[in-house]
């Protein structure tokens, strides 16, 4: 067997294995060549294959009858760009006339088998133009995010998307959000990825976990004001309506609207003051919501009031003050009682991890994408962290965010504790940091030693 054998035989182990056990490796050295090589030779067959194409025109017709030649095929979208990425390809079309965006994404899990790519996914760029995005593997099984992401003000990356896409939560054009998902389903480390991206940021991060504060109190160092049960979720609730009253004061009397002000500079929300002015924005964690809203004496249906219709107001005037609300829970529904519903169509950004039925999916997504409900119900149990994120616009994805585990959260917190900004109207619920250090131990029987 000559060398030439040998080197082949081993190239294609080396593919094998890579394919195998390391799957974004096998992507970026073999995959993303053979891929564009078969997207290219197979395009036309396979749009025509799958009722891409159009006949010829008229025209074109005529022409080659007064030539005398034979009749021309129907002619599939024109490629306008193949660009190989680090999970996929993207491919640009631009339609034939007659073809619609619809036609290309009702034909997405076709062109899946066809170009035999994981995932395939369409949207419409501008009028004739569609970026087709296609996955080489299952980018969510173990997510990586991309080296480079894009990090800006209140807006930050929070999870990759199945189509190899990274997912932003963005403040400033989605305020407030709700994150609904059955128990271990990934809702807390979703939260958690997101404290650890803010850390780094100029923001003021309060928290609220009535799971006697397990989740959030480890990352207490990065936050202003912590609650670990409702009662002192209450006051704090309160403690943050009377913070926005004070921010909605100092833009008031830094309006100042006289003829000569241009529309620009008329200070509408915390962003248009002048730096040194400018409050810190606040981000709020809720996590298990529920818990806020339930009661068993009379008193404590006051505080769910209270609770209720503090979350309601800064759901519904805080955005302009810089306050953003990020909720979670297993259900957020009307069986919560009143206020519930009200406060739910505040929240614009909705993510559902998975659900363990219909109508918990439909609490985050009935009133916006009917069949992001199905796609919320579909995700599997073993895969913790996979959700659908979707927004008003009835558009919604599948993502899963990188598992970052406690202990790498408390460090990023820790590093960055010095950013804390210490706001006077949330001093009493500044966690005081010596007492965290103390665990007291449970109250409940060790388990009987075994023989
Ligand atoms: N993105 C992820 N990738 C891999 N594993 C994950 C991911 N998210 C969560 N998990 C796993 O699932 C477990 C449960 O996650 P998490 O605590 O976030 O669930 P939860 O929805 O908050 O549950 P609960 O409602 O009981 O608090 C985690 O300990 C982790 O092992
Ligand atoms: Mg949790």
């Amino acid at each position: 067997m000559s060398w030439s054998w040998v080197l082949l035989l081993l190239v294609v182990a080396v593919a094998g294995l890579l394919r195998w056990r390391r799957t974004a490796w096998y992507w970026l050295t073999f995959g993303v060549t053979l891929a564009s090589l078969r997207v290219l030779i197979r395009y036309a067959s396979v749009m025509d294959a799958c009722g891409l194409t159009v006949p010829p025109s008229r025209w074109r017709l005529a022409l080659t009858r007064m030539a005398n030649r034979p009749v021309p095929e129907s002619r599939p979208p024109r490629i306008l760009r193949l660009r190989p990425t680090r999970t996929g390809l993207v491919v640009r079309l631009k339609l034939r006339p007659g073809q619609d965006a619809f036609d290309v994404s009702a034909a997405c899990d076709r062109l899946r088998h066809s170009f035999a790519m994981y995932g395939v996914t369409s949207r419409e760029l501008r009028s004739g133009v569609v970026e087709l995005r296609m996955t080489g593997y299952d980018v969510l099984k173990r997510v990586q995010m991309p080296a480079k992401v894009e990090r800006e003000p209140m807006r930050v990356p929070v999870a990759l998307r199945e189509d190899g896409a990274v997912h932003y939560r963005d403040y400033r054009t989605v305020p407030h959000a709700l994150t609904l998902g059955a128990t271990k389903s990934g809702k807390s480390v979703y939260q958690r990825n997101l404290v650890t991206e803010l850390a780094g940021q100029d923001v003021a991060l309060v928290g609220i976990d009535c799971k006697q504060g397990v989740e959030l109190f480890p990352l207490a160092r990065r936050f202003s004001a912590l609650a670990d049960n409702p009662d002192t979720a209450a006051d704090l609730l309160d403690a943050l309506v009377q913070h926005m009253e004070g921010v909605y004061q100092l833009i008031r009397t830094e309006q100042r609207i006289t003829a000569d002000v241009p529309d620009a500079e008329i200070a509408a929300d915390i962003f248009d003051l002048p730096d040194d002015l400018r409050p810190v924005p606040i981000v709020v964690l809720v996590d298990e919501v529920a818990e806020l809203a339930l009661f068993a004496t009379k008193e404590e249906e006051k505080r769910r009031d209270r609770i209720i219709t503090a979350l309601a107001r800064l759901a519904q005037l805080g955005r302009a003050a810089g306050i953003y609300l990020e909720i979670c829970g297993q259900r957020f529904g009307s069986e919560l009682g009143k206020g519930i519903t009200m406060l739910r169509a505040q929240l614009t950004g909705r993510t559902a991890h998975r659900v363990n039925d219909e109508s918990s999916a439909n609490m985050a997504f009935g009133d916006i994408a009917p069949d992001a409900v199905l796609a919320a119900i579909q995700i599997p149990t073993d895969t913790p962290g996979i959700a659908v994120a979707g927004d008003s616009s009835g558009g919604w994805a599948r993502i899963r965010t990188p598992h970052t585990t406690l202990r790498q959260a408390v460090n990023v917190c820790n590093r960055h504790a010095d950013r804390t900004p210490d706001l006077p109207a949330l001093a009493p619920f500044r966690p005081v940091l010596p007492n965290l250090t103390k665990v007291p131990a449970p109250a409940v029987e060790p388990a009987p030693a075994t023989v």
